[in-house]
């Protein structure tokens, strides 16, 4: 779904500057003080071990349940908000600033193509479930270096949904989304659905993709070895033409050949297939023309027909558990190709701080100054998500019942007085491009104005 270094480099003291007013400190906020911030590279302390406890008992009468229903114990979780997660599409940003300086349109389909798989690679190892967001929860992230600026909120509780607006900084691009992941439990593993549309508008080229994220399995979660799977087939779609790239998630199959991969190809108007891009998500992706690539196949295949016969003759039957499939060879790179993403290595101390990439690590860090900016209802003032993440799990765990009842409450209350719940910065419409509903952010976050935002925490 889803470290012991103290390392929390602080601002350059000289641009402290803490006469300035509250206004004058949102703008050199804006202007000077992210220069001199370097994010935060680790947790505060490493993760609490889930050894020792049987999710079995837990999850035994629920087969077939939504897991959104059943109440889960602390240690099955990362100390991210949902919405800190989807935030995680944004880590590959540089591929979409690439796609806005290519002047060839299918160059830029294949960067969106790269950005499209890059943003679901950090769910690797990620077997961390991230804190469901609250009803009126925000998050917000500004990155200034990157070239955007993100803002999310939770609009809808049952069923759970979160909505995403990102901008360039320059007017590049519109990249936004409202995503329902629909869990199910299936014994053995629990599957993520992947409901709900995601959006990049390349402004300067006037053209529009949409598509929606691959499914995505947690195998094992009563016994043996949690992996990640992701499956299905993802269609990027060029509103502009109806052109489109074609993605395929490979489920990885009885001996792990497929696993990982990811094989699809770019067509054009007249269906004509124009380039071929294969790779892994959780390692690479590269594009070749389908001449070179047909012919690579071809010459493979002969060679393993033979060894697939001894493979299938070997496997056993059902195992208790699911194992995850040795990796194979890694992505076998056919001549002629052009990488077009590769994934960055995650810090050494990762496997101690939930397999968190540099970027996860980053994103509940509450920089100084922020306080004074940041929207109340931002998830980096979540109680529980703070208390787990400074491996303080009965807090967290406590506080977590508190917010749920909180909000249990509040909703009562409304049901009493007939009063709707209304979003604040997004609203519910139609996607202009697909015709389907969509949440559309409705501007003016950033103005900061944050009267009769709830109290949710
Ligand atoms: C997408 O649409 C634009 C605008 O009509 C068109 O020029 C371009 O060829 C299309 N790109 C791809 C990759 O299909
Ligand atoms: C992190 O990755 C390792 C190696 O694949 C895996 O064994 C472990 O369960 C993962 N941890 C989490 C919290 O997902
Ligand atoms: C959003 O609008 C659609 C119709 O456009 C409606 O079916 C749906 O119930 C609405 N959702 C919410 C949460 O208001």
């Amino acid at each position: 779904f889803c470290c012991p270094l103290h390392f929390y480099c602080s601002v350059d003291k000289a641009s402290g500057k803490s006469t300035l007013g509250k206004k004058d400190l949102t703008l050199s906020f804006a202007l000077s003080f992210l220069h001199f911030f370097h994010f935060r590279t680790s947790l505060p302390v490493p993760m609490f071990s889930r050894n020792t406890i049987s999710v079995w008992s837990i999850l035994k009468k629920c087969i077939g349940l939504e897991l959104s229903k059943i109440t889960m114990p602390i240690v099955f979780n990362e100390p991210l908000s949902f919405l800190q997660r989807i935030t995680e599409y944004m880590e590959h940003i540089y591929l979409i600033n690439r796609a806005c300086s290519l002047p060839d349109s299918i160059e830029r389909m294949k960067a969106v193509a790269a950005f499209a798989v890059s943003a679901v690679a950090s769910q690797w190892d990620r077997t961390g479930k991230p804190f469901n967001p609250l009803l009126g929860e925000t998050y917000e992230l500004t990155r200034e270096e990157h070239g955007f600026r993100l803002v999310s909120e939770q609009v809808s509780h049952h069923p759970p949904i979160s909505a995403f607006h990102a901008e360039s900084l320059v007017g590049d691009f519109v990249f936004h989304g409202s995503i329902y992941p629909k869990l199910k439990f299936w014994g053995k593993s629990v599957e993520a659905e992947p409901k709900g549309t995601i959006t990049l508008e390349l402004l300067k080229h006037n053209e529009a993709y949409t598509w929606s994220n691959p499914y995505c399995c947690v195998h094992n979660i009563i016994l043996g070895k949690l992996w990640i799977e992701q499956y299905g087939t993802v269609e990027i779609v060029n509103h502009s033409t109806g052109d489109k790239c074609v993605l395929n998630f490979k489920p990885c199959g009885m001996f792990g050949k497929e696993l990982h991969k990811v094989e699809g190809y770019i067509q054009d108007k007249s269906k004509k297939k124009c380039c071929i891009i294969y790779g892994k998500w959780t390692e690479c992706m590269w594009s070749v023309d389908p001449q070179s690539y047909e012919a690579h196949k071809k010459s493979e295949k002969k060679g393993e027909n033979r060894k697939q016969k001894q493979e299938e003759q070997k496997a056993g039957q059902n195992d208790d558990a699911d194992d995850m499939p040795e990796v194979q060879e890694t992505v076998c790179v056919v001549p002629g190709s052009t990488l077009l993403w590769r994934i960055d290595s995650r810090p050494a101390h990762s496997a101690t701080m939930y397999n968190f990439t540099n970027f996860a690590m980053s994103l509940n860090e509450l920089e100084p100054g922020m306080e004074a900016i940041l929207a109340p209802t931002d998830c980096r003032f979540r109680p529980d998500i703070r208390a787990m993440e400074n491996g303080r799990m009965d807090d967290a765990s406590r506080e977590k019942e508190r917010l749920e009842e909180k909000q249990r409450a509040a909703r009562k209350d409304r049901s009493k007085s007939d009063k709707e719940w209304s979003t604040r910065w997004f609203g519910n419409g139609t996607n202009p491009y697909t015709g389907l509903q969509d949440w559309l952010y409705t501007g003016g976050y950033f103005d900061r104005h944050y009267q009769d935002l709830p109290d949710i925490y």
